[in-house]
């Protein structure tokens, strides 16, 4: 039997809960930075030369690129227009020649909405989440800003373009707007190693006055090794209209690439890439650049591999949230005798282990490098972009950004859920794998 006064002391302390949740002068100001290929990008054209003569060299305006799906059905035009070169001389990145790229709608969501904004329904991606803000109260370019970036470039890049710059006069306007309230920063993979690099550049008393917490979803702290197979082989993010290598153009030139490698303090020696002759560890990603000839990756592989590694302590609040119970790639094995400049098939063996079905486990886990401020909660079932349209995922956010989620309690109840986590990984592996591969067929 529960004593009646527990029964009383916590139903004071769950209404205590109740009436924080319900202030608005504690709402704060929303920033959302989206994922790899999760922003909407934009190109105008001058172009003297084209790769073919069905692709257009002149256009008056900006026009949609990434993701249009009539842009899509002429790949050979597309992927030309979105190669990025790298000046190593310099250490300057330039766009295509008479070609300019800029990300949709800086500051407002047309650019984080959906992926296709032709297509909004079929391409989601924080369009869930900026439904439920807007139940609460939240409107578009008040409280609630998108920072979409030129995904193909990692954080030195973004600094050169001036992202960083955008970001911080966002993130003092959000601020000064509200009444001073501080904004919280809510990004998804990628996004959030884009946003950890910003952080760690900013002085502390700027972070103080201006950031209450950082919401990191489906963060890869330690990398993925799903961003080795973009490199070598092409990644279609298992959707089936799109052929395996058709984006390998980009994916193995993109800086954005290596910053997304597995980090060797979390793989060590582990073998996780094979072809005949020779095996790669997470140590050996320089040489599988060198020896797949993909000679720009390998020359920004020193700059970018380590702008969030090893992962520094941050001051500010972090949460961490995360699905679990995915099959995930933990490896990979070529058909070939040895790499080369062409790009190898597919790999005829993929070895899988526990995450997000794109992150490793271990790699959302290494939040906890992050600090004492972090706390982790993982959704199990969840996918790494599915999980922007899951309930729970929204409920927690919509609560972390309405004030009601002060560190105390919230490490209380991370340190409960976590058994619980894990357990649930070890029997929901098989039964989540149909689930998402259903899913997987809906684009
Ligand atoms: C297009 O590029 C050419 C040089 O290739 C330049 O002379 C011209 O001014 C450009 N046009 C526009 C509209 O920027
Ligand atoms: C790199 O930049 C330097 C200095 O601007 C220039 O001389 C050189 O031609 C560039 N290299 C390439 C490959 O464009
Ligand atoms: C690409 O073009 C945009 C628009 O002109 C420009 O702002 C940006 O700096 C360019 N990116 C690079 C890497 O030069
Ligand atoms: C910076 O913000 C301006 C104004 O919103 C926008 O036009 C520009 O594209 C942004 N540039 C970058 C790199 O985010
Ligand atoms: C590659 O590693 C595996 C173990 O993961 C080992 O059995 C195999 O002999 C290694 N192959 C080469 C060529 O080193
Ligand atoms: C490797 O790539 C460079 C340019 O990046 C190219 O000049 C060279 O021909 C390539 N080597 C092979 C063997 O294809
Ligand atoms: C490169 O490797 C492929 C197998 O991936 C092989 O078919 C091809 O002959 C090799 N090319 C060269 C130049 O060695």
């Amino acid at each position: 039997m529960v004593p009646g006064w527990i029964i009383l002391l916590v139903s004071v302390l769950l209404c205590s809960f109740e009436s924080t949740l319900a202030d608005p002068a504690l709402r704060s100001p929303v920033i959302l930075v989206p994922g790899l290929a999760g922003s909407v990008l934009e190109g105008k054209l001058n172009r003297t030369e084209a790769p073919a003569w069905y692709c257009a060299k002149k256009t008056d305006n900006f026009r949609v690129l990434w993701l249009s799906l009539s842009e899509a059905s002429r790949p050979t035009c597309l992927l030309d227009e979105l190669a990025l070169f790298y000046n190593e001389t310099t250490g300057r990145y330039r766009n295509q020649t008479g070609v300019e790229i800029r990300a949709l709608d800086f500051g407002g969501l047309g650019g984080v909405d959906a992926l296709d904004p032709g297509l909004p329904r079929l391409t989601p991606l924080y369009s869930g989440l900026t439904k439920a803000f807007k139940d609460e109260g939240y409107k578009e370019r008040k409280d609630l800003f998108g920072a979409p970036y030129d995904f193909r470039l990692a954080g030195d890049g973004l600094e050169q373009v001036g992202y960083y710059k955008n970001l911080t006069a966002l993130i003092e306007h959000a601020v000064d707007s509200n009444d001073g309230r501080q904004a919280t920063i809510v990004a998804h993979s990628l996004g959030c190693l884009v946003s950890l690099y910003f952080i760690t550049q900013q002085p502390s008393e700027w972070l103080q006055k201006h950031v209450n917490s950082f919401v990191a979803i489906s963060a890869p702290w330690a990398g993925s090794i799903t961003a080795l197979k973009g490199s070598i082989s092409g990644d279609n993010f298992d959707i089936p209209v799109i052929p395996q290598n058709l984006l390998r153009p980009v994916q193995s030139t993109a800086p954005s690439g290596p910053w997304l490698f597995p980090t060797p303090d979390q793989w060590m020696d582990d073998v996780l890439v094979t072809t005949d002759e020779k095996n790669y560890t997470a140590n050996d990603a320089l040489q599988l650049l060198k020896d797949l000839n993909l000679t720009q990756q390998a020359a920004v592989y020193p700059k970018v591999h380590d702008l969030t590694y090893p992962l520094l302590q941050v001051d500010i609040r972090v949460h961490c949230l995360y699905g679990t119970g995915q099959d995930t790639d933990e490896g990979y094995v070529y058909a070939v005798p040895h790499f080369n400049a062409s790009a190898p098939p597919p790999p005829k063996e993929v070895r899988t282990g526990l995450g997000d079905g794109t992150v490793n486990l271990r790699s959302l886990e290494a939040c906890t490098a992050l600090g004492e401020t972090a706390t982790l909660k993982s959704f199990h079932g969840a996918s790494h972009m599915g999980i922007l349209s899951d309930d729970r995922l929204i409920d927690e956010v919509i609560q972390i950004v309405k004030g009601s989620k002060s560190g105390a309690w919230t490490d209380l109840k991370s340190r409960v859920r976590k058994p619980w986590g894990f357990l649930q990984q070890l029997w929901g592996v098989d039964v989540y794998r149909g689930v998402s591969k259903a899913a997987s067929w809906v684009l």
